[in-house]
This record gives C-alpha cells, sequence and structure tokens, in this order.
C-alpha cells in the first residue's frame, strides 16, 4: 500500500479527522496553488517579493560569504521569488550553484528549464529528493557552505512544536556557519489573515476540496465533493490559522480495495492545514532554541511577514 493510501486511511478513521496538508501538492494542487499566489488576498507572496526587491543587496551583505557557495531551496516551487535573489546575486559576482530540492521532479524540471533561459550563466543542480535526505547527501560531496533557503512561509504548516523539531533537524544537516533564510507570515489583524485563507473567489476552496479529488482520481475513492465546503478560521493566541472541509450532510466514501467504509455524520469535518503566524518574539526564541542565531531580520514596508536570516551556532 502506498504512504498516501495508508495516511488517508488513518487519517480519516480517527476520531477527529484529518488529512496532511502535503497532499494538496499534485500537479492540479500545484497549480490551484499558483492561483492563490496570485490572489491579492493572499498578501504574503506580495510581502515576501517586496522584501527581496528591497533588501535584496542587504541580504547578500549579511551572508558574509567570501568563498564559494552552495544555495540550498527547501520546496523550490516556481522559484518566482527566488529568482530575484538568484539574479541580484549573480550581479554581485557571487560565486554559487543553485541546488532546489523537491519532492516533485515535475515542479523541478520546469524550474530548470526557466532558468536555462532567464539565468543561463547560473549553474543548477535540482536534487528531487526529501530534503533531509538531500541535505545529507550535499553534506558528503561538498565542504561549501550553504545558504539554506525556507521561503513562503512553508514553516507554518508545522503545529506548535513541530516547527522545532524541524528546525533542529535541519541544524544537524549543516555546519557551524551555515545560513538559513526563513520565510515567516507574522501575527496582525485577524481578519486580514482569514481573508487570505478563505476568498470569495473560492480559490482557496477549491485548493482545499482538491485533496479529495486527488483521494478519488488515486485511491479510487467516492467522495462526493457538493457535500464538502472549505472553512477556515484563525486563534490570534497560538497564531495558527486552520483550514476544514466540512461535510455538510451524512455520507458513506468507500476506497477502492478496502473493505470497511468511511462514514461522515453531517457536520463532521476533516482538519486538512495549519498555516502558523509568528510574532518576531516567537521567532527568536524558535532560532534561539534550535540551534541557530539570529543574524538579522528584513521586513517587508507593512511589517506583514519576515523573511529572517540565521545562522548555525
Ligand atoms: C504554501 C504552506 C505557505 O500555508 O499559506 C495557501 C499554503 N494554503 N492558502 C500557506 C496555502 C491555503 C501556504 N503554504
Amino acid at each position: 500500500m502506498t504512504s498516501f493510501k495508508q495516511d488517508v486511511i488513518t487519517g480519516l478513521a480517527a476520531d477527529a479527522k484529518y488529512l496532511s496538508s502535503r497532499y494538496f501538492y499534485d500537479e492540479i494542487g500545484d497549480q490551484i496553488f499558483q492561483e492563490i499566489m496570485a490572489m491579492p488576498d493572499y498578501y504574503l507572496t506580495r510581502a515576501e517579493e517586496e522584501i527581496f526587491q528591497l533588501r535584496k543587496e542587504d541580504i547578500f551583505r549579511a551572508l558574509n560569504f567570501k568563498t564559494p557557495f552552495k544555495l540550498v531551496e527547501l520546496g523550490a516551487g516556481d522559484g518566482l521569488k527566488t529568482k530575484i535573489l538568484l539574479r541580484s546575486f549573480i550581479e554581485e559576482k557571487a560565486d554559487f550553484q543553485y541546488l532546489p530540492i523537491d519532492i516533485s521532479s515535475h515542479v523541478l524540471d520546469e524550474l530548470a528549464e526557466s532558468l536555462i533561459t532567464e539565468l543561463p550563466q547560473l549553474e543548477v543542480i535540482p536534487m528531487a529528493m526529501e530534503y533531509f535526505e538531500a541535505l545529507e547527501h550535499l553534506q558528503n560531496i561538498s565542504n561549501d557552505p550553504k545558504l539554506v533557503l525556507f521561503l513562503g512561509s512553508n514553516i507554518g504548516n508545522f503545529p506548535q512544536g513541530k516547527a522545532a523539531g524541524f528546525l533542529s533537524s535541519l541544524a544537524a544537516k549543516l555546519q557551524k556557519g551555515d545560513k538559513l533564510l526563513l520565510g515567516v507570515d507574522l501575527k496582525k489583524e485577524p481578519a486580514k489573515i482569514l481573508q487570505a485563507y478563505s476568498d470569495q473567489t473560492g480559490i482557496t476552496a477549491r485548493f482545499n476540496l482538491n485533496i479529495l479529488a486527488r483521494i478519488n482520481r488515486e485511491l479510487g475513492a467516492d467522495f462526493d465533493l457538493q457535500n464538502f465546503e472549505h472553512y477556515a478560521s484563525y486563534n490570534p493566541q497560538s497564531g495558527e490559522c486552520r483550514s476544514y472541509l466540512i461535510c455538510r450532510k451524512a455520507q458513506e466514501v468507500h476506497l477502492e480495495g478496502v473493505a470497511q467504509s468511511i462514514h461522515f455524520e453531517e457536520y463532521e469535518s476533516i482538519h486538512t492545514e495549519i498555516s502558523k503566524k509568528y510574532s518576531p518574539a516567537e521567532l527568536h526564541r524558535l532560532a534561539a532554541e534550535t540551534g541557530f542565531k539570529v543574524i538579522e531580520k528584513f521586513y517587508d514596508s507593512k511589517k506583514q511577514f519576515s523573511d529572517v536570516l540565521l545562522e548555525k551556532r
């Protein structure tokens, strides 16, 4: 059985049903996420882009790398924002290779292809692997210092406590002096956050519902998507924005090859995603307790988002 199928069965058999947001990203999910990033309500993308446009030279200077280095990106995506940094580093005559890491080789192929035409002088080494596997491999083949990019508030997908575990594991794969540029969405007016995760145009709803459509497509399930509705909530104390799929009508769902059907009561929900927001102080503590020191925090003009440059101690 695939781990996707196993995870779906486990999550939907739980008392409080859940599915992991990592399963949003099949080819269709990748496409819908592109649409999300283009929505005015989804301020995160514009804010991080502004940080890079305004501060790219400062970011490069703060790295203080004097020798060739490796620029490693975790979860590369379409690289739209990263290209701002890549272009700027090249203008600064930096000596580096770009190593985008993503489990989706489809995403990596598209990125590498676009870079051949847009930045032909850049050496790109795509790695279609799990993050830690790729970092381990890299540690074995090179002693160059590294800048790791983990952008776009991807760290927010970890629930309370799990982000620290992830960063500690990441630190363990780095050498002293290596850097991490971490893109984090900040706590702000709750209404603004909610709007980013429940837009009127229904794009986010489509993104969330795609996980059920994917289960239908890949696991031969019979979810009736008409019965499910997207719902987002924000807890201003934990900073967790949570997305759910609410079942509007009782139904039985079957998975191909699984005898036991899954029962949904009316208004039963499936928790699908956490997008956690941080305060600057929380971020500082998180870095300190996971083996990093804060070199510099960069903000957009409205202080909605932060890219923090960390150094492995
Ligand atoms: C790609 C995980 C950063 O949590 O903001 C966007 C995904 N979910 N809208 C986020 C997402 C709903 C996004 N990340």
